[in-house]
């Protein structure tokens, strides 16, 4: 079972209208946090993309930092996609795309953001260079993800077990519960925020901002595309 066959199945739904609304994890300040740092490095940003968008929910607050973006969510998730197409009402587009594939040109895209999404790809390093290849030069690109924890103290500790707890107690309605051990496993075979912070650098991004979350559970990204 891999990423795209959980968010075709109807844990998708259960992922966005109940894991997702539980505010104990605020994601949402994260994704916040994530997207008014981009628009303050590119603020007249034309053209917009988030890749793995899911239904939109980075998009949602992007537009409201900056209106006259053309946005394009793109996913593999056709259930959360129909979410999106409902919540943006024709003020984006909503495109079925896989994250190792992203469906643009070369140097077109001013802001990219990869919420929960590179983790989740089947090649991660394809995705990172997808990124690139489509970013113009100097381009911005946001990601937030839950990175291996590399740096076991007792406050990251203690910030896991809460956020496995969290995430085994919603394993129990899950119409899916493969999908919560799935996220369990993909977070313990991706790459630390050092290693994925490297594997930018050596693929020509500059990183500009890193913040950690919830003790180091999550961290947010932020990296330009070298000139
Ligand atoms: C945890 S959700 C995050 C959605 C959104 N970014 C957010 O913050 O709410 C992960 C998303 O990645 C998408 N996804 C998983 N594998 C993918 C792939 N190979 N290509 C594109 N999207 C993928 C899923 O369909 C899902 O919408």
């Amino acid at each position: 079972m891999d990423a795209r066959e959980i968010f075709n199945s109807p844990f998708a739904l259960y992922y966005e209208k109940v894991i997702n609304r539980i505010s104990a994890l605020r994601v949402n300040r994260w994704r916040l946090n994530l997207v008014k740092g981009v628009a303050s490095l590119r603020p007249e940003a034309k053209f917009v993309m988030d890749f793995c968008s899911g239904a939109g929910n980075v998009g949602e607050l992007y537009l409201k930092e900056n209106p006259k973006a053309i946005l394009v969510n793109c996913d593999v998730s056709k259930p959360l996609l129909g979410l999106a197409k409902d919540r943006f009402k024709g003020r984006a587009y909503c495109v079925c795309a896989d994250n190792r594939f992203f469906p643009v040109k070369d140097s077109s895209v001013d802001v990219l953001f990869s919420s929960f999404c590179v983790r989740n790809s089947l090649n991660p390093i394809l995705t990172v260079k997808e990124a690139f290849r489509v970013l113009k030069e100097g381009g911005v690109w946001g990601i937030l993800d839950f990175f291996r924890i590399s740096r076991r103290d007792i406050f990251v500790i203690a910030n896991d077990v809460i956020f496995k707890s969290f995430m085994s107690m919603s394993k129990l309605l899950a119409p899916r519960s493969e999908a919560i051990d799935y996220l369990f496993k993909s977070i313990d075979s991706f790459y630390s925020v050092e290693e994925f912070i490297a594997i930018l650098k050596g693929n020509n991004f500059d990183v500009v901002k890193v913040r950690s979350f919830m003790g180091g559970i999550a961290h947010s990204v932020i990296a330009l595309k070298g000139y």
